[in-house]
């Protein structure tokens, strides 16, 4: 057991977890969607409950089964997703581990779209969806540790300094995600990050998700044993 002893680190606190991809519906048989397995997302919250917290998983699609002691709320939307994180608050900490599908369909249809054999595809007027983490940065009820992940393709630091500014958020976890989709860390076993804080960036590389999921969960007990209940 990698925590272990009378005080578990995070004994009294609840963290939140995002993770997995959102589906924003185009007709009853298609959607929108981003690539992800939610395996990180799913070692995190089992590594919080190993550290003792009250943990609450609100997951999109994924076929992963439930970490042992992690109450899980299964969502398919962004603006499911955004409902049952507010529904989760208060927390103290808050992990955005989701890759939420930045735009929905501006309409659903309620039935299957057809071809209309004039070879040219029907328009799909798109809306950007809420930005759960964002929303939470700016809540009255903020955690008092929020932290966002950034999947980048390039300038990966640079980009997640930007989003801890514009989000809100006290850290953002960033992968670098370059290379052919299926090749390296989505869908994989391991991860490589850089955590940029206000302080500076720390990385880890090459490790595998359950190895990051507590060592992330350790630094993030650490940073609220500064904080009282
Ligand atoms: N996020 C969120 N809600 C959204 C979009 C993103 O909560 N609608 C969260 C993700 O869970 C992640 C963080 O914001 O923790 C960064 O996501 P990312 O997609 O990298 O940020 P965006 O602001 O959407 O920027 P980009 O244009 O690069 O996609
Ligand atoms: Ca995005």
């Amino acid at each position: 057991p990698d925590f272990e002893g009378p005080a578990l680190p995070l004994a009294g606190r609840h963290v939140l977890i995002t993770a997995g991809p959102t589906h924003e519906p185009i007709d009853p048989v298609r959607y929108i969607a981003n690539r992800s397995s939610g395996k990180q997302g799913f070692a995190i919250a089992a590594a919080a409950a190993r550290a003792g917290a009250r943990v609450t998983l609100v997951a999109g699609p994924v076929h992963l089964p439930t970490p042992q002691g992690v109450e899980r709320v299964d969502v398919q939307t962004a603006r499911e997703m955004m409902a049952a994180v507010e529904a989760a608050l208060p927390a103290d900490a808050a992990i955005m581990v989701a890759a939420v599908a930045d735009w929905r369909t501006a309409d659903a249809a309620g039935q299957k779209l057809k071809k209309d054999g004039s070879g040219q595809p029907a328009p799909l007027p798109l809306v950007e969806n809420p930005d759960i983490l964002a929303t939470l940065g700016r809540h009255a009820k903020r955690p008092a540790l929020l932290i966002g992940f950034a999947a980048e393709t390039e300038n990966v630091a640079d980009h997640a300094r930007a989003k801890l500014a514009k989000k809100g958020a006290d850290w953002i976890v960033a992968n670098d995600v370059s290379g052919p989709p299926g090749s390296s860390v989505m869908g994989g076993e391991r991860n490589s990050i850089h955590i940029v804080t206000v302080d500076g960036i720390e990385s880890w590389d090459d490790l595998p998700k359950d190895v990051v999921a507590t060592r992330l969960i350790e630094k993030v007990a650490h940073a609220l044993s500064f904080r009282p209940d």
